[in-house]
C-alpha cells in the first residue's frame, strides 16, 4: 500500500508497463491447405458479387461500417484505449510516418527499481485524469508559459500531487509561478514552499504571474538553494513530523544526481522531476541519462558511425527537433553518456567531464535508492498534437495514441492550441528510500 494514500492498491496497468504489444491480428497462417484456400477465394468472391449487386450506396455503407468495426475495436477493448495492433502496425494504419519506427527495437531506457514495484495508478486512471484537469488547465492564469511547464507536464504534476495528498509541496524552480498553481490546484489547502532566485511577484509588472497565498517564498535576498536549506528546522516550523509525507518537485534545472543526494539527505521520498531529458540532450544529468546503460534494454550506445543506430538517428533527427543524430550524441573519445560524455549542471553553467566507470556507479547508486520510477506518458500521439520536439520513439506510449482523435476530442484535449504540447521531456515521478546499508 502506497503510504500517502489511504485508498486501496492498484496494480499499474499492461498497457503502461508493456511498451509494444504484439498481437496477431491482422496475421494470416500461411498454409498448403487447398480447401482452405480455394475456400477464401470463393467467399471473397462472393462478397465481391454481392457488393457489385448493391451498388455505390451500397459499397459507401459497406466501406463505412468496416471503418467504424475497425474503429470500435480499437476504442473498446479493456474499456482504456489498448490498440490491439502493434505501434508500426497502427501507424501504418492510419498512414503517418516517422511516429514509430525500428528505433523501438532499441527500446526506451528505464530506471530499474529495487524491487521492482511500480506505480498504483492505471491507464484508466490518467484518461479520467485528463478529463478533469482540461478545463481547470483552460483557467490557468499564465496563458503563455514559455520557458515553464506546458501541458503535459502540467497534467503529469497535477495527477501525482492529487494522487499522494501530501501534507506539504515544495518546488524548487518557480519562474512565474505556473507550476506553484498547478500543485495549488491539485491540493487547495496544503502549504507550499517555493525555492527560486527570482520571486514570481517580480513577473506581475510585465504580465501574468502566480502568487500563492499559503506559499513560503524563498526568493529574492531571501533565496536559498534546496541543497542549503536546514530542512529540519523548515519542517518544523511548517509542522510536518514525516518528510516522507511531503512532495518535492524540481524545475530548477540542476544535476538530478545532485537533487538527489540532498533530498535523500533530507529524509524525503516523494519527488518529480520536470526535465528528465534522454541522453545526449538537456543542461543537466538526469535520471534517464544515468540510467541510461549497456544492461538495460534501449540503453547504451555506440559512436560507431556504419551501424544501425547511427542510420536509425540520421532519419529520426528528420522528423523530430530533438532527436539526436550520431554526431550530437558522442563527444571527445567517443564519450556517449550524460551530454558527450559530461554531466550537465545549473542549466549548463556547469559541466563536468565523467568517465564511463563513473557514470556506471553513478546508474547502480540510482538503483540502490529507487522504489519507483515512473515517466509520465505523453498525453496524447504527435498525430493528434501536432507536437514536432520530442522523438515519441524514445517515449512511452502516450495515453491517447495516435489515430484516437474520437477520444482526443471527446475529452477536451482538441479544444487546446497546439503550442502547449510541445514541452514534453519525460517528466519522472520517483520514490525513493536509503540505500540498505546506510538504513
Ligand atoms: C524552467 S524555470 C521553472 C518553470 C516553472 N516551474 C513553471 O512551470 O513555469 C526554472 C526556474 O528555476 C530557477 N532557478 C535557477 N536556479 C535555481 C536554483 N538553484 N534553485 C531553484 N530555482 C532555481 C530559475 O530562476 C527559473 O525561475
Amino acid at each position: 500500500m502506497h503510504p500517502l494514500r489511504a485508498e486501496g492498491a492498484k496494480m499499474l496497468d499492461s498497457g503502461l508497463s508493456v511498451r509494444r504489444q504484439h498481437s496477431n491480428v491482422g496475421e494470416e497462417e500461411d498454409g498448403d491447405d487447398e480447401s482452405k484456400t480455394r475456400k477464401g477465394i470463393s467467399v471473397a468472391s462472393r462478397i465481391t458479387q454481392q457488393i457489385t449487386r448493391i451498388g455505390l450506396a451500397g459499397q459507401c455503407l459497406a466501406v463505412c461500417l468496416f471503418f467504424l468495426f475497425v474503429s470500435l475495436y480499437l476504442h473498446t477493448r479493456n474499456g482504456v484505449c489498448v490498440s490491439p495492433l502493434p505501434s508500426f502496425t497502427r501507424m501504418s494504419f492510419f498512414g503517418i510516418d516517422g511516429l514509430d519506427s525500428e528505433f523501438g527495437s532499441l527500446g526506451v531506457p528505464w530506471c530499474r527499481s529495487k524491487d521492482g514495484r511500480t506505480v498504483e495508478w492505471t491507464k484508466k486512471d490518467l484518461l479520467k485524469g485528463l478529463e478533469e484537469f482540461i478545463p481547470i488547465y483552460e483557467t490557468r492564469p499564465i496563458k503563455n508559459n514559455q520557458h515553464g511547464m506546458g501541458f503535459d507536464h502540467s497534467f503529469g504534476l497535477w495527477f501525482i500531487a492529487r494522487w499522494l495528498k501530501p501534507d506539504l509541496m515544495i518546488e524548487s524552480g518557480a519562474f512565474k509561478g505556473h507550476s506553484t498553481w498547478v500543485l495549488r490546484q491539485a491540493m487547495l489547502d496544503a502549504p507550499i514552499i517555493s525555492l527560486s532566485p527570482r520571486h514570481p511577484a517580480k513577473y506581475l509588472a510585465k504580465g501574468p504571474a502566480y502568487v500563492d497565498g499559503n506559499c513560503t517564498y524563498y526568493a529574492n535576498k531571501d533565496f536559498v538553494d534546496f541543497g542549503n536549506l536546514d530542512w529540519k528546522r523548515v519542517l518544523k516550523e511548517h509542522g510536518i513530523t514525516d518528510p516522507s509525507r511531503v512532495l518535492v518537485f524540481f524545475d530548477d534545472h540542476q544535476n538530478e544526481l545532485k537533487r538527489l543526494k540532498q533530498a535523500l539527505n533530507a529524509g524525503f521520498h516523494h519527488l518529480v522531476f520536470e526535465d528528465n531529458y534522454d541522453t545526449g540532450t538537456g543542461d543537466h544529468y538526469s535520471f534517464r541519462q544515468m540510467c541510461d546503460q549497456f544492461y538495460v534494454r534501449g540503453g547504451g550506445h555506440s559512436c560507431f558511425r556504419d551501424s544501425d543506430e547511427a542510420r536509425l538517428r540520421l532519419k529520426r533527427k528528420k522528423f523530430w527537433e530533438k532527436a539526436v543524430d550520431i554526431d550530437e550524441l558522442c563527444g571527445p573519445g567517443e564519450a556517449w553518456w550524460g551530454v558527450r560524455g559530461e554531466m550537465r549542471d545549473d542549466f549548463s553553467h556547469k559541466n563536468k567531464k565523467i568517465s564511463y566507470p563513473e557514470h556506471f556507479q553513478n546508474s547502480r547508486f540510482v538503483e540502490s535508492v529507487l522504489d519507483v520510477y515512473w515517466e509520465l506518458p505523453p498525453v496524447a500521439g504527435p498525430s493528434l498534437t501536432h507536437q514536432t520536439r520530442y522523438d515519441p520513439a524514445r517515449a512511452p506510449d502516450p495515453i491517447v495514441e495516435d489515430g484516437r482523435y474520437g477520444l482526443f476530442q471527446r475529452i477536451g484535449l482538441a479544444r487546446l492550441e497546439t503550442s502547449v504540447f510541445n514541452g514534453y521531456t519525460q517528466m519522472v515521478y520517483v520514490q525513493v528510500s536509503p540505500p540498505p546499508e546506510s538504513s
